[in-house]
């Protein structure tokens, strides 16, 4: 596959990155964090990377006076939408903002509505996000700030290669995998309603199992193809982590890139985070017991300095392994130990952590809810912290629990097994089960009993390097080598 045209310079210039979540405006897990950090940490490196983002209520009242720079009209198979233009709170990074209210200004939150369920319209919804993407990416775009490259992210953006494509291919495009178990499957009549042509949907195009998969459209059209991390990248070509995907991607692997996510070091730095009670570093981290303290006395927990507190902040998922912590609770506080979660998502999930709350008062916290502050407060006081994910593309608490000094359990998997060191800066599970969640525990519950150990175990973590410039480089590389065709 071949493109019939593409930006002829050796250096990128113009970036636009197509995203459905950037904190601060709109969050609902990682990629948010990604989608504001990476844009940020390729400007400083020169490219003038821009956003494009569906203009969510939450958006919309956040942005400070955005202008409106274009209108869309009669796109097939959409309603009219305009473009705004606006600058990240935080960074200033330019931010267009597609400002559809019909589609995008709703109660609940950018996939779907309170009641948990997904919005009938996301075709059309993220459909017209990526055919905007796309147009901007164009001969036909109403801006006169053009990109060399279209950076797309999971599927929410995933059509836009393939429109690119039908376009000619006028700008080179790539498409990150944070995370290949949202598929953006929808019924087949959906390729034309959406404008594609009737000849894409095929194996050897946006198909996938009979039906229309916009994530197997980006992994089909996409110049480059990347994901968060090198381990994650080498799993996805085969079953079962591959989920479906696997013989798409094992053919396009030489066009594969795992490149680990970094974390934004001014938001997650123990030494001038706002949301502690104290500071601390590597250097001087004697502050976090007070945090450990306050965070105790904050949740209701026994006031125990000696007691090894676990720390978790997740979605509530199967994926995160949540259920296995749940089993192993109550070995932890047979050993004396302390559990504190925050976290969202699977009913019973929450209704476990609910029972071990009124099974262990004192000794289990369980927060309900998305609560940036306390995820900060949980990673400076908790001693542990426990991310046993069935798969991790990338994950990025284990990362803030590192420079944190909260030492991580994790799995062997993904992004998981390329930061964190077994018995160097943390544990790796050798067994991905509540058994094996168990054994490593015990382990890491040894070692905390001598102290001179466990503080080198932190110091190792405390002091690695991940900052977004390293991983900003690689991407900058790897879009050189998308807009050259290779
Ligand atoms: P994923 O994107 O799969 O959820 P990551 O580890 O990459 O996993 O990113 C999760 C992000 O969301 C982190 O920044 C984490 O701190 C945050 N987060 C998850 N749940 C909560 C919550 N309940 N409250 C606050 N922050 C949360
Ligand atoms: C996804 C993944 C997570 C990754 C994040 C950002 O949500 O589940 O592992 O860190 O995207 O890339």
């Amino acid at each position: 596959m071949r493109r019939a045209s593409c930006p002829k310079t050796e250096t990128m210039k113009n970036v636009l990155f197509a995203t459905s979540e950037a904190r601060p405006l709109i969050k609902t897990g990682g990629l948010a964090d990604v989608s504001s950090a990476l844009p940020a940490a390729l400007r400083e490196l020169g490219i003038d990377c821009r956003l494009l983002l569906p203009g969510y209520r939450q958006v919309l009242a956040m942005l400070d006076n955005p202008l409106e720079v274009a209108r869309f009209q009669g796109l097939t198979g959409f309603i009219d939408s305009r473009l705004l233009l606006g600058a990240m709170p935080d960074s200033g990074t330019p931010v267009y903002v597609l400002d559809a209210p019909a589609y995008f200004v709703r109660e609940g939150g950018p996939y779907h509505g309170n009641d948990g369920i997904d919005y009938a319209d996301n075709a059309e919804r993220f459909g017209l996000l990526s055919r905007v993407a796309a147009l901007l990416s164009g001969p036909d775009t109403p801006l006169d700030w053009h990109p060399d490259l279209l950076h797309c992210n999971d599927w929410q953006t995933g059509l836009a290669p393939a429109y690119l494509h039908f376009a000619g291919r006028p700008a080179a495009s790539v498409m990150t995998i944070h995370n290949l178990a949202f598929q953006g499957i929808f019924s087949p009549d959906m390729t034309t309603r959406l404008g594609l042509p009737p000849e894409s949907f095929q194996v050897a195009g946006l198909e996938y199992y009979g039906s229309l998969s916009f994530l197997k459209a980006g992994l089909f059209y996409a110049d480059r193809i990347t994901t968060v991390s090198p381990t994650y990248a080498r799993e996805i070509q085969q079953e079962p982590l591959g989920m479906g995907m696997q013989g798409l991607l094992a053919t396009r692997a030489d066009r594969l890139t795992g490149i680990l996510n970094g974390i934004d070091t001014a938001d997650w730095n123990p030494s001038s985070d706002l949301h502690l009670p104290c500071e601390y570093s590597a250097r001087a981290p004697s502050g976090k017991r007070r945090c450990k303290a306050a965070l105790q006395a904050d949740l209701g927990l026994d006031v125990a300095p000696e007691a090894p507190l676990f720390g978790v902040v997740s979605r509530l998922t199967h994926q995160k392994g949540l259920d296995w912590i749940v089993q192993i609770a109550p070995g932890i506080i047979d050993r004396g130990g302390q559990l504190a979660v925050l976290g969202t998502g699977d009913k019973a999930i929450e209704a476990a952590l609910r029972d071990l709350v009124n099974l262990y008062p004192g000794r289990v916290s369980a927060t309900i809810g998305y609560d940036e502050a306390l995820s900060h407060r949980i990673e400076a006081g908790a001693d542990l912290f426990l991310m046993p994910s069935r798969f991790e593309p990338c994950g990025l608490n284990q990362m803030y629990s590192l420079r944190y000094g909260a030492v991580p359990v994790v799995t062997d998997t993904g992004g998981l097994a390329d930061t964190v060191e077994n018995d160097i800066n943390g544990f790796v599970l050798a067994d991905a089960s509540a058994h094996g969640l168990w054994q490593t525990v015990e382990r890491a519950l040894a070692l905390f009993a001598d102290k001179t150990a466990w503080k080198h175990m932190m110091l190792a973590g405390m002091t690695r390097d991940f900052s977004w410039e390293r991983s900003a480089r690689e991407y900058l590389r790897m879009y050189e080598q998308a807009a050259a065709g290779q």
